[in-house]
């Protein structure tokens, strides 16, 4: 096979480039074992963010035939890939849509039966090596930005039409990038930015030296967060885990980035957004959630080297109690 033919041949049918699952042992091991140690190897299990299908196959390969897997994702190419790789299934139901409307995604004779809802959260290999997705900083393509074709709202939008305080903020908050100020102002002084490659020289052109590439990575993660209300969404997302999960159910969550773990930190410690732990009339913790491990996984360095992108991996875990709703 030449390296030709594999270039013509990923042109023409747009074949989606292999994500290396990150944490993948780790991850479905929590996902399917209970309080007790024993695997529930018949229950009812979330994906919700299928991406190349990698942790779903793994999550399959270790169900028996009674056992249900739906996966989710919002990008049709991802849902297409998955399908074409775990093929016929039946415990296998792929769900194109949001995780943050999870709670109406899934079928209503499911709602307080789940066993565990994995999230590995952010952007796919794939979506990242597109270029004309627009997620990468290292590829010219257009600025788009978006998980989800559906969307109307890209990264051109967030760009070219944001207020110039907007944007300051957006970069900040989003990008924890100090540079915001200036950088918010070179981006508007030069619209219209059409593209990636555009985009990533104004930052250069604020930022010298060693730091550049770190903000150049950083509004880039601030304009994709941004495009796809990623925070807002796992916060809908992680209040959707309550209705559905069964008591006893696990969330399993990887995050990549700083805000996104301590948006599922908060969450895991009593099932709301402000970590408020909540007491009964003793004073004993009263929680619909609380976190299953006190530490974080990381991926062993082994894993690091083989698949760098593992390297930012988070993982926390949570368990539905027994409390009713
Ligand atoms: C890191 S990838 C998942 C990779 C997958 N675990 C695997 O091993 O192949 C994240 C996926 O989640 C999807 N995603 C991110 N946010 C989402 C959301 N709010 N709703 C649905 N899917 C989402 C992305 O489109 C992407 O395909």
């Amino acid at each position: 096979m030449t390296m030709g033919w594999i270039a013509s041949e990923l042109m023409a049918k747009r074949v989606y480039r292999e994500h290396i699952p990150v944490l993948l042992r780790e991850s479905v091991e929590f996902l399917i074992q209970n309080r007790e140690g024993t695997l529930e190897q018949d229950g009812l299990y979330v994906d919700a963010t299928l991406g190349g299908g990698g942790h779903s196959l793994h999550i399959l390969s270790q169900l028996d035939s009674d056992g249900k897997l739906y996966s989710v994702d919002q990008d049709w190419e991802a849902i297409e890939a998955a399908r074409e790789r775990i093929g016929v299934d039946p415990r296998f139901v792929p769900l194109n849509g949001n995780f943050g409307y999870l709670d109406s995604l899934m079928p209503l004779e499911t709602h307080g039966k789940v066993n565990g809802i994995l999230f590995d959260l952010g952007v796919s290999t794939h979506q990242i090596r597109e270029a004309e997705r627009g997620f990468s900083f290292q590829d010219e393509g257009p600025l788009d930005m978006r998980m989800s074709e559906e969307s109307g709202y890209s990264a051109y939008d967030v760009v070219n039409t944001s207020e110039f305080a907007d944007l300051m903020r957006i970069l900040f908050e989003y990008g924890e990038e100090r540079y915001s100020r200036a950088i918010a102002k070179a981006i508007v002084e030069a619209r219209p930015v059409e593209s990636t490659g555009e985009l990533r020289r104004i930052v250069e052109s604020v930022v010298k030296g060693p730091k550049t590439i770190k903000s150049v990575a950083r509004v880039f993660q601030a304009i994709r967060i941004e495009v796809n209300q990623e925070l807002e969404r796992l916060k809908t997302a992680l209040d959707a885990c309550i209705p559905l999960l069964a008591p006893g159910g696990r969330i399993v969550a990887i995050s990549y980035h700083s805000l996104e773990d301590r948006t599922v930190k908060t969450f895991f410690k009593c099932g709301n957004h402000e970590g408020r732990i909540e007491k009964d009339f003793y004073g004993n913790k009263n929680c619909l959630i609380e976190p299953l491990l006190n530490q974080i996984i990381v991926p062993a360095d082994e894993e690091m080297k083989l698949n760098p992108a593992s390297r930012s991996a988070k993982m926390r875990v949570a368990i539905r109690t027994e409390k009713e709703i």
